[in-house]
């Protein structure tokens, strides 16, 4: 059994690290949607999808950022762990957070281009949905492979059972 297994087990619900996992497969699935209606030139994605699409990226992806940059980032760059270890965790996170102002930057123009080029608007130029999709799928990877996992690592049960607290008040909140 897993440590992240256990924690689920023990709560009875999603721990804030699982649950910042879900929405990154909810990202990259979001993405693969928007590729998908790039590729087909918008003709395939009924408007109702379209604009699930759009309130994923102005709703649960704005709080994701917050719920990171306010919650989870603080609460490892607060670690009493060696100076090298901090050093590094200081580095990823200030990286994490640009990407963060990078991704919000990128959703601005991609959201007003999508919003006049909708299922059955005509003379409109899709938007680079390419570099969005792929900007977020490094994003993610890196969160992925580096700050979660130093996370699970390092967050003792008491720790990670208050941040899952501060994320389950920001996600009932659920203003962007
Ligand atoms: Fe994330
Ligand atoms: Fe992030």
């Amino acid at each position: 059994m897993t440590g992240q297994d256990t924690v689920a087990i023990d709560n009875g619900r999603p721990d804030a690290l699982m649950r910042l996992s879900k929405v990154h497969a909810d990202i990259l699935r979001n993405c693969a949607r928007l590729e998908q209606c790039e590729r087909k030139r918008g003709t395939q994605l009924a408007p109702a999808a379209f604009q699930e699409i759009i309130d994923f990226f102005d709703n649960e992806v704005v709080i994701h950022h917050r719920i990171e940059d306010e919650v989870l980032f603080p609460q490892l760059l607060a670690l009493h762990l060696p100076v090298s270890d901090m050093r590094e965790l200081r580095a990823l996170v200030a990286a994490l957070g640009e990407d963060h102002r990078m991704l919000d930057a990128l959703w601005r123009d991609l959201r007003s281009a999508l919003v006049e080029s909708r299922p059955g608007a005509s003379g409109v130029q899709l938007p680079d949905i390419a570099t969005f999709a792929a900007s977020y799928r490094q994003h993610l990877k890196r969160e992925d492979l580096g700050i979660l996992p130093f996370a699970r690592r390092h967050l003792d049960n008491a720790a990670l059972a208050a941040m899952t607290q501060a994320v389950e008040r920001e996600i009932s909140t659920r203003q962007p």
